[in-house]
């Protein structure tokens, strides 16, 4: 029950996990109930099915609105993330969801001790059909080289990359083998169709082929940078897609363009709409956006202040972003 609740709230607003919990509690309490407390428990319940009559109505008041916003705007979900959000908004995008670096969400833990590893392993799967071009290929390699330099030293990083066909670049290896190998040597622009499925169906097979050096128990995020649909075998690209993710990964992915065509596709494939889809509107934005993320000794440093502050008892201060991106924006 709980769980079916909180499924209609995720898609409705919180207000009815709220609910579920007091007729949760109602539950509990009975067991020890005496004659006093029945009646308020029965008030409670007469309340509770009132809120949840209430509730109940709200979501069909909420869905018939989303339904009018629709057909006036003629908008299909998927068609909203045409839209490119500002490149800060997708810096901090990035560094939260991707490297998992939450600054506030680091505060908050203090309190609970314990701090993200934020040590992974990735697999960069690159888009290098025709509509990419050679110069967005360039972009795009470049942007992943200074990328793998923001994560924890202790991630590793395996690449495929797609055009015609798949073709698997390197098995798991760690930040300075995979910076070395991120170049137009190894990763070619191939400048054909996008056989998108095949790339995912490859990605899957390395996550779970233990030879590809793929560590047990670590966390799986894949990164798609593309800027479209396939058109190849397409029909099997959203089921390969949801291959990996049964196979445990994470699916992250960069859409380039500032309109692209078969963004419909490009949505399903992410794990989901608001921490893994990113927009950019093409490889020099992507380039502006992964400088704008912090150095990774700056996100140590900040983990280590905010736990040393915690064993002191002191208050931590905030991870001021503005001050970090300027000052890497120097050194770039
Ligand atoms: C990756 O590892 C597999 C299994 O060991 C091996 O067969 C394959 O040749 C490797 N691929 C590359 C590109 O190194
Ligand atoms: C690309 O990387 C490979 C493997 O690290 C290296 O041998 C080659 O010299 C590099 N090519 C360029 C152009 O940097």
């Amino acid at each position: 029950m709980l769980l079916l609740v909180n499924t209609i709230s995720d898609h409705f607003g919180s207000g009815i996990t709220a609910l579920v919990c007091s007729s949760d509690q109602f539950s509990d309490n009975r067991t020890d109930s005496t004659l006093a407390q029945t009646r308020v428990e029965a008030d409670d319940f007469t309340m509770t099915k009132v809120l949840i009559a209430i509730a109940v109505s709200l979501v069909f008041v909420q869905g018939s609105c989303a339904f009018i916003w629709e057909r006036k705007t003629r908008l299909t979900i998927a068609e909203r993330f045409q839209t490119v959000p500002s490149e800060k908004e997708t810096t901090r995008k990035i560094a939260k969801h991707f490297l998992g670096f939450d600054p506030k969400k680091i505060l908050q833990n203090l309190r609970e001790g314990g701090l993200p590893s934020l040590s992974f392993d990735a697999v960069f799967v690159i888009d290098t059909s025709k509509s990419i071009s050679q110069d967005g290929h360039r972009n795009s390699l470049r942007a992943l080289r200074l990328l793998i330099d923001k994560t924890n030293p202790e991630t590793k990083f395996a690449a495929i990359s797609y055009s015609n066909k798949a073709t698997l670049r390197f098995n798991f290896t760690k930040k300075e083998e995979a910076i070395g190998k991120l170049n137009v040597t190894m990763i070619p622009f191939e400048g054909g169709d996008t056989n998108t499925q095949e790339a995912i169906d490859k990605c899957t097979k390395l996550i779970l082929n233990p030879r590809s050096r793929a560590r047990r128990g670590i966390a799986k995020r894949v990164l798609i940078i593309t800027d479209g649909q396939s058109n190849i075998h397409k029909t099997k690209t959203l089921y390969r897609a949801l291959q990996l993710k049964q196979a445990g990964a994470q699916v992250f992915v960069i859409a380039v363009g500032g309109y692209i065509k078969g963004i419909n596709e490009i949505v399903s494939l992410a794990s989901s709409t608001d921490g893994h889809l990113y927009r950019v509107r093409d490889t020099k934005g992507l380039l502006r956006i992964v400088k704008l993320i912090p150095p990774w000794s700056m996100m140590e440093s900040f983990m280590k202040r905010t736990w040393l502050a915690g064993m002191l008892g002191k208050k931590p201060k905030a991870f001021a972003w503005k001050k970090h991106t300027r000052h890497h924006k120097r050194r770039m």
